[in-house]
């Protein structure tokens, strides 16, 4: 039985976990929450650094409290990228001293990878093409002939970002997504709005200006509802079309905006026009959290795949097709 302890923190969340192949052993998480406006990188930064030791300490206490001992941790994963830049320093300092102190290897785990993995292991999702929609990120991936290929991805920033900037700026505090979530129920009316869908690619910067804009003459409620079709119909397009493409038959969705009921509604019905097969892990499982770069790099160490010291420096726009998926072999591939 493999186990690794884990330490994510790109962005807000410190969070860091111990996982064997069975389950998720013990998990510990830091929130930083910004008293006002988005998030401050500097300010996050500082956040985990402050909780850093802390973290790890009530996580080993956690782990020892449950009969194991330090000495069965078999490698320390941490998130290499993509993220803050100043939080991603924060933790791979943490995970180095741990790994030094222990004496155990280092994976470099990519973040995207990780919201991929722990939802092919807490779901029976086998081969998904995945909807990764978060605050920094929003993308379509599946795996193909050893990488996890970037079907489609956004032109600007996250879908999770453009809700939040257009929430804040309606007065909303952050997070917004949930909120705009909220509002949208209760709407009565659609308002037109832009509908940014370049090959396979998406756009939301414009989308999230002009719902701010409609908010001269509409209610927060029938904004709220119409930016939210609109974007989670892009999502959901570029979603039906890598399905089509790569012939896989499962979706898997993954990261913070993923608690979104409507866009799985619609996930929902696409999958089922297709007979294909909808995954949706566990609310805990689907934001940042320690337990999947933990599992990430279980899987990286179980094929071989370590970090050497002096090559551990963080990436903040770490792409995830620039990793050899090492723990896949091609022939699992539903073709
Ligand atoms: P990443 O580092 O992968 O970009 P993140 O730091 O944005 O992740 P997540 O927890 O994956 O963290 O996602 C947070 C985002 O999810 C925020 O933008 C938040 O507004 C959004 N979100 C959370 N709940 C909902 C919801 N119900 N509807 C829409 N968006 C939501
Ligand atoms: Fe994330």
């Amino acid at each position: 039985m493999t186990t690794v302890l884990g330490i994510e923190g790109t962005a807000w969340n410190l969070s860091a976990a111990i996982v064997d192949e069975d389950d998720v052993i013990a998990e510990v998480t830091e929130t930083y929450r910004p008293k006002t406006g988005g998030i401050h990188p500097r300010e996050a930064a500082q956040h985990h650094a402050l909780y850093a030791s802390d973290v790890i300490e009530r996580l080993l206490r956690e782990y020892q409290d449950k009969g194991y001992s330090p000495q069965n941790i078999d490698a320390i994963a941490f998130s290499q990228g993509p993220g803050l830049g100043a939080c991603l320093r924060t933790v791979a300092t943490s995970a180095r001293a741990l790994a030094l102190l222990l004496d155990i290897p280092l994976v470099g785990v990519n973040h995207c990878i990780g919201h991929v993995e722990i939802g092919r292991w807490k779901t029976p999702a086998i081969d998904p093409v995945v909807l990764y929609v978060s605050g920094g990120n929003s993308q379509v991936l599946g795996h193909r002939a050893g990488k996890y290929r970037i079907f489609g991805e956004t032109l600007d920033i996250g879908i999770g970002n453009a809700l939040d900037k257009f929430a804040r700026g309606a007065g909303l505090t952050h997070p917004g997504g949930p909120k705009v979530e909220e509002y949208a129920r209760k709407a009565t009316s659609y308002v037109k709005m832009p509908y940014v869908v370049k090959g396979m690619d998406f756009s939301f910067s414009g989308l999230s200006t002009a719902a701010t804009d409609a908010l001269k003459d509409n209610s927060l409620e029938d904004v709220c509802y119409s930016f939210q079709e609109n974007a989670f119909a892009m999502l959901v397009e570029v979603t039906e079309r890598a399905l089509a493409h790569t012939g896989k038959s499962e979706v898997l969705l993954a990261g913070g905006v993923g608690a979104n009921m409507r866009l799985r509604e619609m996930l929902d019905v696409m999958c089922e026009d297709r007979g294909a097969s909808f995954y949706v892990p566990e609310k805990r499982f689907m934001g940042d959290n320690g337990a999947m770069i933990a599992y990430t790099g279980l899987l990286m160490f179980d094929s071989g795949t370590t970090l050497p010291i002096e090559s551990s420096h963080v990436d903040p726009s770490f792409r995830p097709d620039t990793v050899d998926v090492t723990w896949i072999a091609d022939e699992q591939e539903v073709l």
